[in-house]
């Protein structure tokens, strides 16, 4: 049942809400692990049930069904004292940040403290160095509303990490907050995760931020996780309609389809539009000379994307092909051995996968 790499077991997780009557099914049978060390993303739209789904991993939310085991703990077990206990382990942020707005910066970083058995020096010593971390000592004194967005979000995870817990779950943590600062604040993650190996559980809706930190990715939709895995999977094989959507609007290839649909290029081209994606040494292929060489079909790129996740080229184009059906059939096949995903896609809008 314990198993010591995973930190996190979510086991056939149902949380059933009874609202005036009305059964309202936020999370419908979910399991899911978190390994040691992972920086493991949750995407959804909104009302998907990725907050209650967290919420259970310390049991702010107790499940209407399943089991909780973190850190080989039986959290459903637990007094109300050893579950206390347990939850230091467990540090959260939000996209609100939840400051105290009477106390000051160091304030608020000390409060979660207070009745800790340090010593007022070892308590001190213990606040400046989280101030240090988040690289907010020279604003020790300031009040929340003396700080920018990305310095109150600081201010949260400087709090959350007080009781130096293991698991540090962000939910929503970046929304407020601009694209630069967003960034700022996922590398900041990204690099508790990496120098003081905390597992990082982070609940979003956007690919980018999930592209930025995560090795691992879940996808939910309507109380349901409906695709799971590492992130080069997750984004360079996207199974799942919703999941591909999320994949689709971080590379733009949608709105480079409308752009492609609306100019009529392709019926220019009197060629056949396909979408290729690929992870991996494939990019070194020369595939469009390929083409042309193997099969005498002339290929134009009208879009493409490539970017490096955790090492690895992951990229997406869309190509207009031209020459003898046959030899475009062949063609196409060639670039499926290739390991290349490839896709046709009809402009009238319905794709098919070949
Ligand atoms: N305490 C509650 N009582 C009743 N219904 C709730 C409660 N908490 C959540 N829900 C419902 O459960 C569903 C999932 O909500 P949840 O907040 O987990 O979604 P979410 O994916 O976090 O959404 P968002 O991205 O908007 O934060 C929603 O239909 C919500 O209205
Ligand atoms: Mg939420």
């Amino acid at each position: 049942m314990t198993d010591t790499n995973k930190i996190v077991q979510l086991k056939d997780i149902d949380v059933t809400f009874d609202v005036d009557g009305k059964k309202i099914e936020a999370v419908k049978d979910i399991s899911l692990d978190v390994n040691k060390g992972d920086v493991f993303g949750i995407i959804g739209y909104s009302g998907a049930g990725k907050s209650t789904l967290v919420r259970v991993i310390n049991l702010l939310q107790r499940p209407t069904a399943g089991s909780v085991v973190v850190n080989g703990q039986d959290m459903l077990k637990l007094s109300s004292k050893e579950l206390r206990q347990a939850r230091k382990n467990i540090g959260m942020i939000f996209q609100h940040f939840n400051l105290m707005n009477s106390l000051t910066v160091y304030g608020n970083i000390d409060f979660p403290l207070r009745d800790s058995k340090l010593s007022k020096k070892e308590r001190k010593e213990k606040v400046e160095h989280l101030l240090d971390l988040v690289g907010l000592t020279d604003r020790a004194n300031n009040y929340p509303s003396q700080l920018s967005g990305g310095q109150k979000q600081r201010v949260g995870i400087a709090r959350a990490l007080a009781n130096d817990p293991e698991i540090l779950i962000s939910d929503e943590a970046t929304s407020a907050l601009d694209p630069k600062t967003t960034t700022e604040i996922l590398d900041l993650l990204g690099k508790l995760n990496e120098e003081l190996g905390i597992t990082v559980v982070i609940i979003t809706h956007e690919m980018d931020a999930i592209k930025q930190v995560c090795n691992r990715v879940a996808v939910m939709e309507n109380g349901q996780l409906i695709e799971e895995g590492s992130l080069l999977t997750i984004f360079g094989h996207p199974k799942e309609k919703l999941t591909k959507d999320f994949v689709d609007t971080s590379t733009q290839i949608k709105s480079a389809l409308e752009e492609i649909e609306s100019s009529g290029i392709v019926h220019d081209l009197s060629g056949r539009l396909i979408e290729l994606q690929f992870t991996g040494d494939v990019t070194n292929e020369p595939i469009v000379v390929g083409l042309y060489k193997k099969f005498n079909v002339s290929a134009s790129i009208l879009f493409s994307n490539m970017e490096r996740l955790q090492g690895t080229t992951v990229g997406i184009m869309l190509l207009a092909l031209s020459g003898d059906d046959d030899k475009v059939a062949e063609a196409v096949k060639y670039l499926n051995d290739l390991k290349i995903n490839v896709r046709e896609i009809n402009l009238s809008g319905s794709e098919s996968a070949k």
